[in-house]
């Protein structure tokens, strides 16, 4: 594909969009591209990114700098081709029940939840937004994504601390149906033990370290719950092919 853009939008955070295709379009929140960043011999596996947006014209991905493959995707230009896969792995269910709904996100964790979000406001679905971030300087989420509520590690933005402290107080105030979580490990487990007590249903988006991206190394399973092990037999899912998001009653993270 060509890349149209790629731009810095925060502090070691970029956005990159590309060319859209047929099947792009047809892309679920929640799913992703696997794309070759294009290192002479490393990196040798493609990285993973999820759909931050998709329209007919252009996908749009969020990325971090932290290693060898996110630095090479970050000196691409507009016109160089860019070779990806997608859309790979199951997304968000979007049956939507028309209730109230808490998206919830940390650092690039939120770019699959900017995409919800879009899905979201289409339907006319209540929600709110929370999102955590290390400091103010770390935020890219666009203007047009309205009703946010922040939290930063420093204070810098929005309220001091965890972001899944900003759950537990919504949902003091408010009848919520359904979350919908994306973030690092420790932040999903937290937030899925809140939906537990609460007896909120919880899909989260769960990033391992992929190899492949397409079902064949078993780089990245997930021990499957009690209940899913039970449903299906199997003790580990793939993350890439059955997830990356999963309900949050079927694995144990
Ligand atoms: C389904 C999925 C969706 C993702 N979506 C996004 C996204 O929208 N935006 C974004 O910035 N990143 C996202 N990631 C993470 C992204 O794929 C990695 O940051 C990227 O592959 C790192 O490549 P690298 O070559 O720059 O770093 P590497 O040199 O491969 O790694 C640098 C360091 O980061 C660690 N690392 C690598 N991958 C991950 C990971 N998945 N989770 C935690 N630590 C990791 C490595 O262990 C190493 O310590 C996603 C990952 C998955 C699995
Ligand atoms: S990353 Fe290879 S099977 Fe999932």
């Amino acid at each position: 594909m060509r890349v149209l853009s790629n731009e810095k939008i925060a502090l070691n955070i970029y956005s990159l969009t590309f060319e859209s295709t047929a099947l792009l379009l047809e892309s679920l929140p929640g799913q992703f591209v696997n794309i070759n960043v294009d290192g002479e011999d490393s990196p040798f596996f493609r990285r993973p990114f999820s759909i931050a947006d998709v329209s007919q014209d252009s996908v749009e991905i969020i990325y971090e700098v932290i290693g060898a493959g996110t630095w090479i995707l970050s000196t691409m230009a507009a016109g160089d081709s860019i070779d990806i896969i997608g859309p790979l792995g199951e997304g968000y269910d979007l049956n939507f029940s028309g209730s109230k709904s808490i998206l919830i996100g940390g650092g690039v964790g939120i770019p699959p939840l900017m995409f919800l979000y879009n899905k979201m406001k289409e339907q006319g679905i209540e929600l709110q937004f929370l999102a955590g971030f290390k400091s103010v300087a770390h935020n890219y989420i666009p203007r047009r994504i309205t009703n946010v509520q922040y939290s930063s590690d420093d204070g810098s933005l929005g309220t001091k601390g965890y972001v899944t402290d900003l759950l537990t107080e919504s949902l003091l105030n408010n009848e919520v149906k359904h979350i919908y979580a994306c973030g690092p490990e420790p932040m999903l487990r937290k937030v899925i033990e809140i939906a537990d007590e609460n007896e909120i249903r919880c899909s989260v988006s769960v990033e391992k370290v992929f190899g492949c991206g397409t079902g064949i190394c078993m780089g990245c399973v997930i021990e499957n719950s009690l209940k899913r092990f039970t449903e299906t037999g199997r003790k580990y899912s793939l993350v890439c092919m059955e997830g990356p998001v999963f309900d949050s009653g079927d694995v144990n993270l």
